[in-house]
């Protein structure tokens, strides 16, 4: 606990509220009991300022650019650690031995393949539906078939839920875009790494004999770490808000995926692409510089910015190098990348940028990337969903724990119309 506390000067009287260090960071004020002492509530659309929770599992320093996974720095675990170690350490808090990896691993690719029953829901939709849409109902209708795991005040339930969720993703993501492309759903095979049965899951078909290459399984392995967590983002917020009713783990996900959708969010990487393919060419750059600048034109450069980051996200640094690998196995020249070297270029020494701290983030370079290895930009978002989810699960899982949690339920600023008595509409 701490002796500091924060005073409050009100025309009632002052109040004092307890200050709570972290072990890094910035200490919070605990204003839990403001309401019953003061009968008024803080102000913070946005929750620019506000702390939901307590966590042990990611640290973001926005100043600095720092970005920690149960204290190890992003940089290392993109560069040297398994994405199912990542997965294991976000869960666990440290990083598996080998036997806790061999039994975590073992468990996830033992729960990759789907209910065969579930495969229908995918011919609800029509093929061009975004796959975003399609992840939002399948995952939710995983509840339905899995009622032995649902139970969430049973540890052992909320653990299978969490290594079903974990295992499950790639394959509902490749069989939404399978579905989009016409082509047979393609099982999971035990003997991939979790990125490579992905691809695998994605890219082979029935006539051809499908080889995994390394430097793009390698990357893929990068994007989804670089993916998987991220302190309390609206998509995580999200699935802890439907989490503390005690909704079941499936339909939280399916919460959080719905969240991630916007291009302000998880959209952004389809948003990004979009937006770089519309530039074109580094010539028009300074033209959509100019337009993001401009106060009456609503466009922003997509995959610019971050409520947190005010320098460069860590992220995206590995994900530029990353793609120039990506691009250079694959033999691929893409001017959408010279475009966005451009960009980046030309915003990051532009005062407007430089004033309001914009950097590229995680979603600025990804598309780049995940077009060249052959993804639909339909898919770009599904993918975040799918490395997200060990993320959300852990969060998920840390919440249910918290002896300290409740249901969220925010108050407001009422603004709207006071008592007023009914008027029959013959005399309005
Ligand atoms: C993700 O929260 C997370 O951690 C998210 C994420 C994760 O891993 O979960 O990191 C993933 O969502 C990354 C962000 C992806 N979104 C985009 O790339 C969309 C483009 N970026 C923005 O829309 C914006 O930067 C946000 C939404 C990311 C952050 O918005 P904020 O923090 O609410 O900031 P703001 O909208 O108040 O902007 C501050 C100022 C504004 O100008 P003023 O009103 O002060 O004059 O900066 C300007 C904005 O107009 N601004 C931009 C801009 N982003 C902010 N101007 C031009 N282009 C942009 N991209």
């Amino acid at each position: 606990m701490t002796d500091k506390t924060a005073k409050l000067d009100l025309e009632s009287g002052t109040s004092e509220y307890p200050v709570l260090p972290g072990s890094v960071g910035p200490d919070v004020i605990d204003i839990r009991k403001l309401y019953g002492t003061t009968g008024k509530f803080t102000y913070d659309p946005g929750f620019t300022s506000t702390a939901s929770c307590q966590s042990a599992i990611t640290y973001i320093d926005g100043g600095e650019g720092v970005l920690l996974h149960r204290g190890y720095p992003i940089d290392q675990l993109a560069e040297k650690a398994r994405f199912l170690e990542v997965a294991y350490l976000l869960l666990h808090g440290d990083l598996p031995n080998q036997s806790e990896l061999d039994e975590f691993v073992n468990s996830i690719t033992y729960h990759t393949m789907v209910h065969e029953q579930l495969a229908q829901f995918f011919r609800g939709f029509r093929r061009d539906a975004h796959p975003m849409s399609v992840m939002c109902g399948v995952v939710g209708a995983l509840s339905a078939f899995y009622h032995d795991s649902t139970d969430i005040t049973d540890p052992r339930q909320r653990l299978i839920a969490s290594h079903r969720l974990i295992a499950k993703m790639p394959t509902i993501a490749a069989m939404a875009y399978k579905y989009s492309v016409g082509q047979p759903f393609v099982y999971p095979r035990n003997d991939l790494s979790y990125t490579g049965n992905f691809l695998h899951m994605t890219f082979s078909v029935p006539a051809e004999n499908y080889e995994v290459n390394p430097v793009i399984e390698n990357a893929m392995r990068r994007i989804f770490i670089l993916h998987a967590d991220h302190e309390q983002n609206a998509s995580t917020s999200t699935v802890r808000l439907a989490g503390s009713s005690g909704a079941n783990p499936f339909a939280c996900i399916a919460a959080g995926i719905a969240c991630l959708w916007g291009p302000a969010h998880g959209g952004a990487n389809e948003a990004a692409l979009n937006m770089l393919r519309e530039i074109g060419d580094s010539k028009n750059v300074k033209k959509y510089v100019d337009r993001a600048k401009d106060k009456n034109d609503p466009f922003r450069l997509m995959g610019f910015g971050h409520r947190v980051y005010k320098n460069y996200d860590p992220r995206a640094k590995v994900m530029q190098t990353t793609a120039e690998e990506v691009l250079k196995e694959l033999n691929i020249s893409d001017p959408v990348l010279d475009v966005a070297r451009e960009l980046e270029h030309i915003a990051l020494n532009d005062d407007y940028f430089i004033e309001k701290k914009l950097y590229p983030n995680v979603d600025f370079y990804s598309g780049i990337i995940l077009n060249a290895i052959g993804f639909p930009t339909e898919m770009f978002t599904a993918l975040f969903a799918l490395a997200r989810t060990t993320g959300w699960v852990a969060q998920w899982n840390e919440m249910i724990s918290d002896p300290e949690q409740k249901i969220g339920r925010p108050r407001q600023l009422y603004v709207g119309a006071t008592h007023r008595d009914f008027v029959p509409v013959s005399e309005r």
